[in-house]
């Protein structure tokens, strides 16, 4: 169990640059499997999920080797169609290597992800597309068994736009003959950066950002270099810091429009923002009151992840700030957290009223997911007092450097890692 130690009360001051996107190096790494090439992704953020989508890779029979923020994958010399359960367990967008394994060689075993903290978080549709591209599954004590003699393009209809199952169905389209319309398609930017990586690929993709993805033909290169879009959710996290703490901020290599909802919330608020093409800065120096309605929706609407680290801020708002959790059925758990510091928040089914107290006081948490563990880091940085957060690695999953970045800023946080993660770290 790593500890975060946070002494509150010291507001942020300062630059920094926002690292590449967890959710768009995810299915990128599961692509690069789809023909045998080499892959040079740039910009690849240090964090467990990518250590466990190495790890992933590594079993398949592929070469995944990192330098600094470079991760260099080899996929012809792959041999294996399987993941075992350890590796399944790991990070639960292992689902995304199905459709990839699928459209390289025809056949793949996996274990059922299961659910995760945030709910039950089914498969259905991921397995539903493959379907419809031809592929045989056959679900049986918590394994998949998957295989086709040959995938075809269909049309596939989703019945909600969900992100993985819309990636998971990209990458199978990418083996399969003829051509494969998505429809109802997520428009997250995380697609349209699935879609760049796959036109180097030598995929003809095209629609991402739309709500209808097209793949129709598909001529193999050898060699791909791509560079991962800057972490949106992280830029919205700082965002979240620096309202929850005072101050100014500024990030930097950031795509400001991914995150235009999380600042036009934060500026009514009563933030000041500037955006510029690709740098925003947040300044905090004057009370804040609460947000209006926030309602979780698929992109382009307000971002489920974003959600608990909105919320931090709203803690000392004046007046009541309220949040409808559409996307995930279990997207509270960091209240029960958060009223240890004192704030005043109210569950009605999947609306959270919280209304601002003056004073927010330190205390014992603990971290019940990865956007909710960085929300608690929020929320103690604008409490008074120490604060001791305790993790089993959610936080690490999505943040890299989370306490070293916020230090440079001013803040007062330390990690310490429990023993297994110090000595893997020291290897
Ligand atoms: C991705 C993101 C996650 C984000 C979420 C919603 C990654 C690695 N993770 O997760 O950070 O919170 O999008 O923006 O990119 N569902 C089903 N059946 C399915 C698939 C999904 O019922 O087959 C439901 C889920 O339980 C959930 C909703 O659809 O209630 C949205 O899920 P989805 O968009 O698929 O999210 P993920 O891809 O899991």
């Amino acid at each position: 169990m790593g500890v975060w130690k946070i002494t509150g009360g010291n507001k942020l001051y300062g630059d920094l640059r926002v690292q590449g996107s967890k959710n768009a190096v995810l299915p990128i790494m599961a692509a690069a499997i789809v023909t045998g090439c080499e892959t040079e992704i740039i910009n690849c953020p240090q964090l467990s999920d990518v250590d466990a989508a190495m790890e992933i890779l590594r079993h398949l029979g592929c070469k995944a080797e990192r330098e600094k923020d470079i991760v260099n994958i080899d996929s012809r010399s792959m041999t294996c169609t399987d993941i075992p359960r350890d590796l399944m367990s790991e990070m639960r967008s292992s689902v995304i290597f199905l459709g990839a394994i699928l459209a390289r060689t025809h056949e793949a075993q996996l274990t059922y992800p299961g659910g995760c903290e945030l709910g039950a978080r089914p498969i259905d549709m991921h397995l539903d597309a493959l379907k419809r591209l031809g592929a045989s599954i056959d679900e049986r004590g918590g394994k998949l068994e998957c295989r086709d003699e040959g995938l075809l393009g269909a049309r596939i209809v989703l019945p909600f736009p969900s992100v993985g199952a819309t990636e998971n169905a990209m990458l199978a389209a990418c083996g399969a003959k003829g051509t494969t319309t998505i429809v109802n398609a997520a428009k997250e930017p995380e697609i349209v950066d699935l879609q760049e990586f796959l036109r180097k690929l030598g995929a003809e993709v095209s629609g991402a950002g739309t709500s209808t993805v097209t793949i129709s033909d598909f001529t193999p290169h050898a060699h791909v270099g791509h560079r991962v879009m800057p972490d949106r959710i992280v830029s919205a996290t700082m965002l979240c810091c620096a309202a929850a703490a005072g101050g100014a901020v500024t990030l930097h290599g950031v795509m400001p429009d991914d995150f235009e909802t999380v600042t036009a919330a934060l500026e009514d608020m009563g933030c000041l923002v500037e955006r510029r093409s690709k740098t925003v800065k947040i300044v905090c120096d004057s009370p804040l009151r609460a947000s209006k309605l926030i309602t979780t929706r698929p992109y382009p609407g307000f971002p489920t992840d974003a959600q608990p680290l909105l919320m931090a801020s709203c803690l000392k708002a004046a007046g009541t700030s309220e949040f409808t959790e559409n996307i995930f059925e279990n997207r509270f758990r960091h209240v029960a957290e958060m009223r240890r510091f004192g704030a005043d928040i109210k569950i009605n089914g999947r609306t959270a009223a919280v209304t601002g107290v003056r004073e927010l006081h330190g205390a014992e948490v603990n971290a019940t997911d990865l956007r909710g563990g960085a929300a608690l880091v929020a929320a103690a940085l604008g409490t008074e007092g120490e604060t001791l957060l305790t993790d089993t690695g959610h936080i690490l999953r999505g943040y890299e450097a989370l306490d070293k970045t916020l230090t440079a800023l001013g803040a007062d946080v330390s990690y310490e890692p429990e023993e297994d993660e110090s000595l893997a770290s020291a290897m």
